[in-house]
Parts: C-alpha cells; sequence; structure tokens
C-alpha cells in the first residue's frame, strides 16, 4: 500500500540495478520486488553481516544489491537455472562484484552444492523453490553461527496462504500446505527466535539462538 511512497524517497539506482530490473520484468525473471528489498537491505544494516549464502540467486539482483549495501560482506549464491546463471554471471561482473559475489551453478539440494558449506555464515537467505523451503533449511542452517539470522522470502505466496484449499490453483495446493507447514515448524522451533514481517511477500526472519 506504501511501497510508492517509500519508493519515493528511494536513491537513484546505478545503470547495471536499473538493466537488472529492466531484463526482469522483460523476461519474467522473479527478482525481490522494490520496498521488499529495501527493507531486506535495512534488516541486513542493522545485523551486519560479512559471510551471506543465498540459495536462489535468478540473475544476481538480491546479491548485488546486498553487496553494494554492505561492503564488507562477501556473498556466496546458488542458481541452478542455466540461464538466469549465465546472465547472473554477466550482471554481477557488470557491477563491479565478481570479488565478493560467488556464484554457483548447481540445484541447491543436490550433492554438487554441498562445498559451499565448507564454511560458516552469519547470514542465510532462502528465496527459491517455495515448497522445499524446509529442506534449504535443514541442508544448510548448520552452517549459520550462532547469532546469524535466516531469512526466507515469499512467505505470503501472493496471499494464496490465506486462501481456502480449493480456491488454490491444483498445482500450487502442495507447496503452499508445505510453506504453511514450514512456517508453522520454524516460529515454534526451540533454537531460533522468528518473526513473520509483513515487508514485500512476507519475509521470515530467525535469529539462530
Ligand atoms: C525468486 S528467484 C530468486 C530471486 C533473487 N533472490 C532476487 O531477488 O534477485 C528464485 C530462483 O531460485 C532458483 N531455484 C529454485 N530452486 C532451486 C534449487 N533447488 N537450487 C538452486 N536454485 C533454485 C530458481 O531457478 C529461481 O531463479
Amino acid at each position: 500500500m506504501y511501497g510508492a511512497y517509500i519508493e519515493g524517497f528511494m536513491e537513484e539506482k546505478d545503470s547495471v540495478v536499473q538493466e537488472m530490473e529492466q531484463y526482469a520484468a522483460q523476461h519474467y525473471v522473479p527478482i525481490m520486488e522494490n520496498d521488499a528489498i529495501d527493507a531486506f537491505l535495512g534488516l541486513l544494516t542493522i545485523q551486519q553481516p560479512t559471510a551471506i549464502l543465498e540459495i536462489g540467486s535468478a540473475i544476481g539482483y538480491s546479491a548485488i544489491r546486498m553487496a553494494q549495501r554492505l561492503p564488507e560482506a562477501s556473498i556466496v549464491t546458488i542458481e541452478r537455472d542455466a540461464e538466469r546463471f549465465e546472465k547472473a554471471v554477466q550482471f554481477i561482473d557488470a557491477a563491479g562484484c565478481q570479488e565478493r559475489i560467488r556464484i554457483i551453478e548447481a540445484d541447491a539440494l543436490a550433492q554438487e552444492a554441498d562445498v559451499v558449506v565448507d564454511k560458516t555464515y552469519d547470514a542465510l537467505f532462502i528465496d527459491a523453490a517455495k515448497g522445499q523451503y524446509r529442506r534449504f533449511f535443514d541442508k544448510y542452517s548448520p552452517a549459520i553461527e550462532s547469532k546469524g539470522v535466516i531469512y526466507c522470502d515469499n512467505m505470503f505466496m501472493h496471499g494464496m496462504v490465506l486462501q481456502e484449499e480449493q480456491d488454490i490453483p491444483k498445482r500450487k495446493r502442495t507447496m503452499i500446505r508445505k510453506l504453511k507447514e514450514f512456517t508453522h515448524w520454524l516460529m515454534s522451533h526451540p533454537d531460533y527466535e522468528t518473526t513473520l514481517l509483513p515487508i514485500g511477500d512476507g519475509l521470515l526472519v530467525a535469529v539462530k539462538k
């Protein structure tokens, strides 16, 4: 509701970021929306992570925005779609972020992605297949340090979490059920302080105790 109002105060984005937004719109690539990424970057600015792991790079938009906002941070990001991966590599180079963003072409749930957990991180951003959030969490949360933060995007799935099952398209029902189960499970997990924020499409923020 206040998206346009908030955007009115935002600084002008650099040419690479603008180009990425145009590319995403033209090619139907789902990237974080303006007000959502702005609020997310605000949270990261408070947290000041120095090592971030992202699941779901798409064309590298959120990774580049994080790198620009947090000059001390290094980012590892995983993308399984070959075309998006290639585009992300190009944009990361164009933004001059190749030293700070390591992008890996892999299915994050496959063994090929295990290399990323040879180190620890203080932030994990899960923004990939929505029905698999629990599996991403189980695989990658052990790599997050105590006091580290796990962020998960699209927890409202554009309002579908509020709909009755029969009103949700059939092919999306299992995914929505799993997303809601994951939300419930993490909100009551004793090892995390978890908050579901009405930012963008719903941002779950879990601080590891
Ligand atoms: C919502 S987009 C990510 C947007 C990006 N974080 C941003 O805001 O700029 C989700 C991406 O996750 C990727 N993805 C989905 N499941 C994945 C998996 N198991 N492993 C790696 N990438 C995956 C998709 O190909 C898609 O490009």
